[in-house]
């Protein structure tokens, strides 16, 4: 396929940077070529440039998002970066259930979820090792601009391929049903996961509302496509989002752009925040 010209790529790019928040380095354009040839099939376009002179000629916001998501980096895999897990499933979580006990509800978001294997993989933590919750409210929100991943989140079915990524062969047997290629989540934790399309860069975030509070956030491999400022503020906001004494994942490679408001704890090998309030 012809390569687009620097022109098209830089109205590409400020297109997703608008929607999406996610920064493209000029060295990754070609991602361009691959990322949105399924989309351009589907309009009978087969250049770059003829989509862009289709949106500099009209508004289309469908198009506009539709570009925007198929240029996300959807990488993810099941117990991912293990270490957060067992540190949770050792130290945080005792605690945490244990300050819970008098209202017996737990809130847990995957923010960026992707294609719910986090999301899913708190959930059998939390069904395998603390037996004891199952008559409590728990609910684990997963959320991701990216529709397509939502809806694979939401029907909680997986290829071989990625069951084969970081899923413990017992979880398996307990936690999936084999259909044909694909092994589907039980309801037993899937109807503890709640997964729907939102954006964490837009005007608001996905939870605002002034009781929303969150025990556990993950908030893994997303800041890294996001400029300083962008991660500044969404920092801001999920701060006011954790329960005081609530915790807080980042990616491994991943640091708060604000570091006044948190306090970073090393334990287990890995690294987690608690909201520091105002003295
Ligand atoms: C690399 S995946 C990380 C998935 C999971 N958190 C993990 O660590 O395995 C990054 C996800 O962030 C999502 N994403 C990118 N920009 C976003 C935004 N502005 N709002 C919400 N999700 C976004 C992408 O669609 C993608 O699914």
């Amino acid at each position: 396929m012809e390569t687009a010209s620097e022109v098209d790529y830089g109205y590409l790019r400020q297109l997703v940077f608008g929607l999406s928040q996610n920064v493209l380095d000029p060295s990754r354009d070609y991602l361009f070529e691959t990322r949105l040839s399924r989309l351009l099939r589907n309009r009978g376009m087969t250049h770059l440039e003829e989509l862009v002179q289709h949106l500099r000629i009209r508004k289309d916001p469908a198009l506009e998002r539709s570009i925007a998501e198929a240029m996300t980096i959807n990488e993810t895999s099941f117990f991912r970066d293990c270490r957060p897990f067992e540190l949770l499933r050792t130290e945080l979580l005792p605690p945490l259930i244990e300050a819970r006990r008098p209202m017996r509800s737990l809130r847990f978001w995957s923010a960026a979820c992707s294609t719910g294997q986090e999301a899913f993989s708190l959930g059998m933590l939390l069904r395998e090792h603390f037996p004891l919750l199952a008559d409590w409210s728990i609910r684990i929100e997963g959320t991701d601009i990216c529709g397509e991943v939502v809806e694979q989140a939401r029907a909680g079915r997986y290829h071989r391929i990625e069951m084969n990524r970081g899923l413990p062969a017992r979880f398996v047997v307990r936690f999936f049903d084999h259909v044909g290629e694909d092994w589907i989540v039980k309801p037993e934790v899937r109807k503890m996961c709640n997964f729907r399309q939102a954006n964490l860069c837009g005007p608001v975030l996905p939870f605002n509302r002034s009781d929303d509070r969150f025990d556990v956030i993950f908030l893994r491999n997303v800041m890294l496509y996001f400029s300083q400022e962008t991660r500044r503020a969404l920092l801001a906001g999920i701060h006011r989002l954790l329960a005081p004494d609530g915790i807080l994942f980042l990616g491994s490679s991943e640091q708060p752009a604000d570091p006044s408001i948190w306090t970073s704890v090393l334990a287990g090998g890995t690294c987690h925040f608690k909201p520091r309030r105002p003295s």
